[in-house]
């Protein structure tokens, strides 16, 4: 069966002023969508077609280039719009007792994040996992991720967020730290949670 593009869970311009209408629907329609087809166009008539997308990119460093790229920036992606939300809250409970447990603080927290963000080279991702039981931070380079097998940190993502220029370009220019200090206005805590909870 083939992938499909999800839809965005809120308009496109529902994260404004943080990231723009337009980013957004480059990004999801454009980007996100090359990303789906391209996975689709790479597995069709393989013994991976009737995979689900968690195990391909479990297995992505031993299946091809391609479904490394193409679904992990599918995996990625879909996982990244969830994740954004224009009434996002702040952690609490179990979440926030493990963040100031492994951090300190949730501004140790975001400053973590943000610096993994800012020093990756070129195109990619920071994350924050679960590891073990505990939170960490790490990042990772193009569209792969920390559940694949290339991963050279492994760990059950919670938060995820882009760093590729696509994702904050015209609003943002050169100026990725900037994007990462804004993003946080639009982090969804209630499904990093979700997500904590699930990975435990
Ligand atoms: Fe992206």
């Amino acid at each position: 069966m083939a992938f499909t593009l999800p839809a965005l869970p809120y308009a496109p311009e529902a994260l404004e002023p943080h990231i723009d209408k337009q980013t957004m629907e480059i990004h999801h329609g454009k980007h996100h969508q090359a990303y789906v087809d391209n996975l689709n166009k790479a597995i069709a008539g393989t013994e991976h077609e009737n995979k689900s997308l968690e195990e391909l990119v479990k297995n992505a460093g031993s299946i091809s280039p391609a479904v490394r790229n193409n679904g992990g920036g599918h995996w990625n992606h879909s996982f990244f719009w969830e994740l954004l939300s224009a009434n996002g809250g702040q952690p609490s409970g179990k979440l926030a007792e493990a963040i100031n447990s492994a951090f300190g603080s949730l501004e140790a927290l975001q400053e973590k994040v943000s610096t993994a963000g800012a020093t990756r080279f070129g195109s990619g991702w920071a994350w924050v996992i679960v590891k073990d039981g505990k939170l960490e931070v790490s990042s990772t380079p193009n569209q792969d991720n920390p559940l694949m097998d290339v991963a050279e940190v492994k760990g059950t993502p919670i938060l995820g967020i882009d760093v590729w220029e696509h994702a904050y370009y015209l609003k943002y220019q050169n100026k990725r730290p900037d994007y990462l200090k804004a993003i946080w206005n639009v982090i969804n805590w209630s499904k990093v949670a979700e997500h904590y909870e699930a990975a435990l």
